[in-house]
C-alpha cells in the first residue's frame, strides 16, 4: 500500500496528475494544461462499491461479487512511462494503469493491464483503457460521423448533464457510422455566472485558439466513448473497447490488455493539435511515416470488374507516360469457379482468374516492371462470398448465429479469425501471392461488411461474447505477419471506404482510403474530416469522373493529400491528358511539402462557399484554395510563414506567369490576393522564402 503521493505526468503545455491519499485510494485532477488547480476525483471509478455513474471496471468475481474496490500498491516512472500498481484490497485482483506521455506532442497514451489470481475466472464486464476528469466548464464535442461514401461529417453540440456515448458494435471494423476519434473543446465555466466578477466565456474553440483535446482510440473493432456531465458539472469521459455484448471471462493468471487510447492537448486550437497528431501519426502509427509515397493507378473506378490482362497492360503505357508511379490492381482478378466477375461470387478463392489474366498476376507484375512501374493488388482477407470454393469446403469458418438465415452483406460473410486454422488460411494467401509474385509491392486490405450476427463456431458457447475482441486480436495477428514477414509491400487500409480508421489497423499500413465517395465536391468535406487526425502522407485521394468535375478541380482536390488516378487513361480527350499531365508534374513539385509539411486549415468548407488550406515545408508552402459556389476572391490570410520574411508566390497547376513577392507579415494580415472563383474552379500557389 502507498500512502499520500502525487504523481505528476508532465509534457510541454500539458499535466495529467494524479494522487494516492491516505487510504492508498487513486484520486485525480482535471486532465489539462499546467496549472489546473482543481480539486481531486476518483481516478478509475469502479462498479458496485458507491460509483453510481458510468464505471471504467466493473468486474463479477470468482466468488460472485460485483464489485471491485482499488487501492494504489505501487508506482514507477521511468522515462516517457507510469505504471500505477492497484488491487482490490479483499481480492487478489490486479490492475496496472500505464500512462506513456510524449512531451513535445502534448500526447498521452492511457491503457490498462488486469489480471488477477482469484481461485477460477472472473468476468470483465467493462475495461475502459481511460476515464480521465476533465473539471468543470462549457465542453463541446466534435464527432465524425457518416456512412458508406459519406465518411468523417462533423457535428459540435454543447454537452449537457448526461451521458452523451459515441460508440460502434460492428466488430471487424471500428467505423461505418461513427469514426473512433473525436475533439473535445473546453471553454470556462459558465454555469454560474453570478458567482463570478467577470461575464462567462462563451464555448470556444477554433484552429487557433482555444483550449482542446483530441481522443482516439487504437482499436480496431468497437468501441464506446462516454462523456458523462455530472451533477456538479464535472465531465468525465470513460474511453476503451466496447464493453457491449463482450463480457469477458478471465482466467486466473491470464493478462488483459486494453487497447491504448490517445489523448492530445492543445490551448492554442484544433490547428496546432492536428500538427501535433500529425506528427505522432507520422511517427508512431503509420509505417514509413516521413518517406513521400508514389502516385497511384487504381482501375477500379475505371474498369469495375470488368477487365482483362490486355486492358491492365494497356493502362500501364498510358500511365507511364504520364508520370504515374505505382499501379494498383483492385477487385476481380481472381476466381475460377466461381470467377469474381461481381460481388456476388468468388471472395475466399485468390488463385488468379485465367478467363481474365491467362498469364497470371506475374505477366502483369513483369510488363509494370519493364516500364519501372510498381505494382500493387487488392485483398479482402477476412471475407467469403457463399458462392465460392472456401464456402464450399469451409462453411464452419463463418461468423455467424447457429439457427439464423444467414444476413449477407455485400453478398459476403466475415471470416472467423477467432479460429487459428482460419488466421493461417488468411496469412496463407497473401503469403503466398507476394511470393509467387516479388514483383507486387503494395497491397490494399479491404473490408466489406460489419458483424450482424456475432456467432463463432469456433469459441465456445459460454466465451461466445469474446468474439468482438478475439477477432481484432486475430486480425492483428495476421496484419502483423504481414509487415514483419513482407516489410518491402507497403499497405492501403481500406474498409468499402473509411470504415478501418483507427490508430491500431494504421500501425500494419502506409495509408488509409478514407471513402469510396470521390466526387471531389463531397471530398472536399471528407478530407476536411480526416485531416484532424491524419495527415496527408496517410489519406489516399483519387481524381476519378465521379461528379463529373472539371478535371483541374479533381486533381486540386487529390493534391492537397496523397494523390492518385483512377480513371480510364485511355479515355481522357487530348486537352485532359494535358491537364493530367501537368498536375501529375506539379504534384512532383510540391509532394514533400504536402506529404511531409505542416498542415494549416484555413477556410472551412462548412463555412462558406470558398475552403482552403496549406502546407508549411522549411521555407516553402503550398496554398489550395477551392470554391464550392460564387466565391468572391476575398484575400486569403496564410498562416504558418515567418513576418519578417520575403516570399515569392506563384499560381502553379498551371503556371501561369504571374508572380508577387510579399512579406509573410503581409501574407498573414493582409492576405494573399485570390482571384474571384466560380463553382468548383479552384488555385493552388507555390510559396517560397527568398
Ligand atoms: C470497396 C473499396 O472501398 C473500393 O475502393 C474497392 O476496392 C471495392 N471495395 C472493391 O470491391
Amino acid at each position: 500500500m502507498i500512502q499520500q503521493k502525487s504523481i505528476r505526468i508532465q509534457t510541454k503545455r500539458a499535466a495529467l496528475e494524479f494522487e494516492v491519499d491516505a487510504n492508498s485510494r487513486l484520486n485525480q485532477r482535471a486532465f489539462g494544461g499546467n496549472a489546473s488547480d482543481e480539486s481531486t476525483v476518483v481516478a478509475i471509478p469502479t462498479s458496485g462499491d458507491g460509483w453510481v455513474f458510468e464505471p471504467a471496471i466493473r468486474a463479477v468475481h470468482a466468488d460472485g461479487n460485483t464489485s471491485t474496490d482499488l487501492i494504489v500498491e505501487g508506482v514507477s516512472q521511468h522515462a516517457d512511462l507510469t505504471c500505477i500498481d492497484l488491487r482490490d484490497p479483499e481480492y487478489p485482483f490486479y490492475l496496472q494503469l500505464f500512462v506513456r506521455a510524449i512531451f513535445d506532442l502534448d500526447v498521452f497514451e492511457m491503457w490498462t493491464v488486469i489480471r488477477h489470481d482469484e481461485e477460477s475466472e472472473v468476468v470483465l464486464e467493462a475495461f475502459a483503457s481511460s476515464s480521465l476528469d476533465f473539471g468543470t466548464g462549457d465542453f463541446r464535442l466534435t464527432q465524425f460521423s457518416g456512412d458508406w461514401a459519406d465518411e468523417a461529417n462533423m457535428t459540435s453540440e454543447k454537452l449537457t448533464p448526461g451521458i452523451k456515448s459515441l460508440d460502434s458494435k460492428l466488430g471487424v471494423r471500428a467505423h461505418q457510422f461513427t469514426s473512433p476519434w473525436f475533439l473535445l473543446s473546453k471553454g470556462s465555466d459558465s454555469r454560474t455566472p453570478l458567482q463570478s466578477d467577470s461575464p462567462p466565456l462563451p464555448v470556444r474553440s477554433s484552429e487557433d485558439e482555444g483550449v482542446v483535446f483530441a481522443g482516439a482510440l487504437a482499436w480496431g473493432g468497437s468501441f464506446k466513448f462516454s462523456f458523462e456531465v455530472l451533477p456538479k458539472g464535472r465531465l468525465r469521459t470513460v474511453c476503451g473497447m466496447n464493453p457491449y455484448a463482450s463480457a469477458y471471462r478471465l482466467a486466473p493468471g491470464v493478462e488483459f490488455e486494453t487497447p491504448k487510447m490517445v489523448w492530445a492537448y492543445s490551448d492554442r486550437g484544433t490547428g496546432e493539435l492536428s500538427r501535433k497528431l500529425h506528427r505522432y501519426v507520422r511517427d508512431e502509427v503509420i509505417r514509413d511515416g516521413n518517406s513521400p509515397r508514389s502516385i497511384l493507378l487504381n482501375n477500379w473506378e475505371a474498369t469495375y470488374f470488368t477487365f482483362d490482362e490486355d486492358k491492365i497492360v494497356s493502362l500501364f503505357a498510358g500511365a507511364k507516360d504520364l508520370g504515374i508511379e505505382l499501379f494498383l490492381l483492385d477487385d476481380g482478378w481472381f476466381g475460377s469457379k466461381y470467377p469474381r466477375d461481381d460481388d456476388t461470387q468468388g471472395l475466399g478463392d485468390w488463385i488468379p482468374d485465367l478467363a481474365k489474366l491467362p498469364h497470371g498476376i506475374g505477366a502483369l507484375t513483369e510488363a509494370a516492371e519493364k516500364l519501372d512501374l510498381r505494382f500493387g493488388i487488392w485483398f479482402e482477407p477476412e471475407m467469403v462470398n457463399p458462392r465460392s470454393r472456401l464456402f464450399e469446403e469451409h462453411p464452419e469458418w463463418l461468423i455467424r448465429q447457429p439457427k439464423r438465415e444467414m444476413e449477407l452483406q455485400r453478398n459476403q460473410m466475415v471470416l472467423d479469425l477467432t479460429n487459428p486454422e482460419v488466421r493461417s488460411f488468411a496469412y496463407g494467401i497473401l503469403d503466398t501471392t507476394l511470393r509467387e509474385n516479388p514483383g507486387i509491392t503494395y497491397v490494399k486490405w479491404d473490408c466489406n461488411r460489419y458483424f450482424t450476427q456475432p456467432g463463432s463456431s469456433f469459441l465456445s458457447p459460454q466465451n461466445q461474447s469474446h468474439l468482438q475482441i478475439e477477432y481484432v486480436r486475430g486480425l492483428y495477428e495476421v496484419m502483423g505477419r504481414l509487415a514483419a514477414e513482407h516489410p518491402g509491400v507497403q499497405v492501403m487500409m481500406c474498409s468499402g471506404g473509411g470504415g478501418r480508421v483507427d490508430y491500431a489497423s494504421m500501425r500494419f499500413a502506409h495509408e488509409l482510403w478514407p471513402s469510396d465517395m470521390t466526387d471531389p465536391v463531397r471530398r472536399i468535406f471528407i478530407q476536411w474530416g480526416f485531416s484532424h487526425f491524419f495527415p496527408a502522407i496517410a489519406t489516399a485521394n483519387h481524381v476519378t469522373r465521379s461528379g463529373d468535375r472539371p478535371l483541374k478541380f479533381a486533381f486540386d482536390v487529390a493534391m492537397s493529400g496523397r494523390m492518385g488516378l483512377d480513371i480510364d487513361l485511355a479515355k481522357l480527350s487530348e486537352c485532359e491528358r494535358e491537364v493530367a499531365a501537368v498536375a501529375i508534374a506539379t504534384y512532383k513539385q510540391i509532394r514533400d511539402i504536402v506529404q511531409l509539411g505542416d498542415l494549416y486549415r484555413l477556410e472551412s468548407p462548412y463555412s462558406g462557399s470558398r475552403s482552403s488550406l496549406m502546407y508549411t515545408y522549411g521555407d516553402r508552402a503550398v496554398v489550395f484554395a477551392f470554391s464550392l459556389g460564387e466565391s468572391f476572391g476575398n484575400p486569403l490570410r496564410l498562416k504558418g510563414l515567418e513576418g519578417g520574411k520575403q516570399y515569392q508566390v506563384k499560381e502553379i497547376n498551371p503556371e501561369c506567369g504571374r508572380e508577387l513577392t510579399l512579406s509573410g507579415g503581409f501574407l498573414s494580415e493582409q492576405g494573399l490576393p485570390i482571384p474571384t472563383l466560380g463553382k468548383f474552379e479552384s488555385v493552388v500557389f507555390l510559396v517560397t522564402g527568398q
